[in-house]
């Protein structure tokens, strides 16, 4: 096995961001009021902005960080209603019709997407592909085939095939036809300028801390200013949570990774998925005449302490395999909200607070679950009635996700050096130790400073663990990440670790 640790010594970038001309807007320094307000700039809640205001609404889009740098800049971007295996279990359990709304909603998505950036003249590299999600194994052939029985049930347009274009052998395949592939950050900063255009205001590093629901929702930032809107979409990944906890008990958050290569081999065309884990998730790049290819997979649940450098490892070895790695380009990973039925939340956030909206867990498949979330919200907000309301309704009846629980030594099993006391710490790596009874993060930087926080996510009080790839202190509970000196990177947390 090759040596590749040292490749992935440099701080993972995103390819969608790095290879596009990202406008900049200003951070917000003043109270406003307005029609609607989102918040969070990823695919949620852009769409959501663009929508409104081509619909002729006064609309304020505020991004508490960069703008896209949510899991939407962290994506593999396939944009299809293939979402590895789920019509089987849909019809199972919630009948064909939900199974059939679900897809229909995402193959308009698709179509959306297609039709804004050919009206604009986005420039977003969307391809059609087939989509395919295979099995290596004889023990996976039966899921493989419910599904492709499930396709037919639906009227999908799809197949059973034990071939693929690739030179992967396996024992058989779904094909679902005409999906496609697309650069999600160019698209979307494409629908900014469009959302500027129509007189929507966008504010970048304006993070939303609090909100009051009362006569109409009012929203305070970070530096002190506030919001007061008729209608405010919660677009922040993990939404702005009310006091019954209703998203924290019904979803939790999974980690995966991405790998931008250039291959010696061609690569022909389409986009694949592997049924069984470790997850590899594999399409093309559009780079001229090179062959490029992403290739991601490695999904697990965030913060678990597992080594993420050998996660990159084992999909860069993967890739050398499949296609022959001339070049790495880039590395990345992020995180994704899953719900225990897979049917994302969008709507209504609860009759105790009228005008407050949100969408989220998309279980992996935001891209296109994303934009059919947005087209419900505007039509939520205008008062229109929607076909997909009920099958992406809040609050309705389901297990409660699992909270992550890894066993009695967690100190250990989650800080992924073994070291005993904060003197063992070498240079550019972190670990959790007790300290009079206490969890503590110890980080080492390269200077050799050492940097002592409280182990406990500020959002909710559970541990976090070292991320031994990306430098971040990872908690398993809702996903907030924080640098390696504690500063939140992601949300749901607000406010940094507390330092000793
Ligand atoms: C590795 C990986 C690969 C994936 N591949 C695919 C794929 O191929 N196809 C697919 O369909 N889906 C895929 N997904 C899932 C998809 O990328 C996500 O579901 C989707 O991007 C989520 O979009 P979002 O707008 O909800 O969240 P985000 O993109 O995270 O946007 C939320 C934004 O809100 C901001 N924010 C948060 N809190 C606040 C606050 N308090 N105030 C202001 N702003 C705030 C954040 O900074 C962020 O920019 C993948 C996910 C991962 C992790
Ligand atoms: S993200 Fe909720 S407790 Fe950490």
């Amino acid at each position: 096995m090759k040596q590749t640790n040292k490749l992935f010594s440099d701080k993972p970038s995103s390819y969608w961001r790095n290879s596009t001309d990202m406008p900049s807007y200003p951070v917000l320094e003043k109270d406003l009021d307005t029609d609607v307000l989102v918040i969070g700039a990823g695919i949620a809640g852009i769409t959501t902005a663009y929508e409104l205001t081509k619909r002729g609404r006064r609309v304020v889009l505020i991004e508490g960080r960069d703008l896209i740098s949510g899991t939407t800049g962290y994506t593999t971007s396939k944009l299809t209603a293939q979402h590895d295996i789920i019509y089987q279990g849909l019809i199972e359990r919630y009948g064909e019709e939900t199974a059939k709304q679900y897809f229909q909603a995402n193959l308009q998505a698709i179509n959306y997407v297609k039709d804004t950036a050919a009206e604009h003249g986005i420039d977003c590299e969307f391809e059609e592909q087939d989509a395919y999600v295979y099995t290596q194994l004889d023990e996976g052939t039966e899921t493989i085939e419910k599904e492709v029985e499930a396709y037919r049930k639906l009227q999908i347009d799809g197949y059973l095939t034990d071939k693929l274009p690739l030179d992967i052998p396996i024992k058989a395949a779904a094909v679902m036809r005409q999906q496609a592939q697309f650069h999600p950050v160019k698209y979307l900063a494409g629908l900014l300028k469009e959302i500027e255009l129509r007189g929507g205001s966008i504010y970048e590093q304006t993070l939303a801390v609090s909100f009051d629901t009362e006569e109409r929702p009012v929203v305070h930032t970070e530096s002190g200013y506030s919001i007061t809107a008729n209608n405010v979409v919660s677009a922040t990944h993990f939404p702005l949570e009310l006091e019954n906890q209703y998203f924290s008990s019904n979803m939790n958050p999974k980690n995966s990774y991405g790998i931008a290569i250039k291959s010696k081999k061609p690569y022909p065309k389409g986009m694949y998925i592997s049924l069984e884990s470790p997850k590899r998730s594999i399409r093309s790049l559009k780079k001229g005449e090179d062959h490029y290819v992403l290739v991601g997979g490695e999904s697990h649940v965030t913060g678990d302490g597992t080594s993420v450098l050998d996660r990159y490892e084992r999909i860069y070895q993967f890739a050398d395999e499949q296609f022959g790695v001339e070049e790495l380009y880039e590395h990345w990973s992020s995180h994704d909200l899953l719900t225990t039925d897979q049917l994302p939340f969008v709507g209504k956030v609860s009759d105790e607070a009228p005008g407050v909206y949100t969408a989220t867990g998309f279980g992996k498949w935001g891209l296109s679950n994303g934009v059919a979330a947005a087209t419900l919200l505007a039509d939520l907000i205008d008062g229109k009635e929607n076909a997909f309301a009920d099958l992406y309704k809040i609050g309705r009846e389901m297990e409660e996700a699992e909270a992550a629980s890894f066993g009695e030594d967690d100190v250990d099993r989650i800080s992924n050096e073994k070291v005993v006391q904060p003197d063992d710490l070498p240079n550019g790596k972190g670990a959790l130790l007790e300290k009079d009874g206490q969890t503590m993060a110890y980080y080492r930087d390269d200077e050799g400073s050492l940097h002592e926080m409280n182990a406990s996510c500020t959002h909710n009080g559970c541990p976090v663990a070292w991320n031994d790839a990306d430098h971040t202190w990872d908690c398993s509970c809702h996903g907030s990440r924080f640098t390696a000196v504690g500063e939140v990177v992601e949300g749901p947390a607000i406010r940094d670790l507390d330092r000793e």
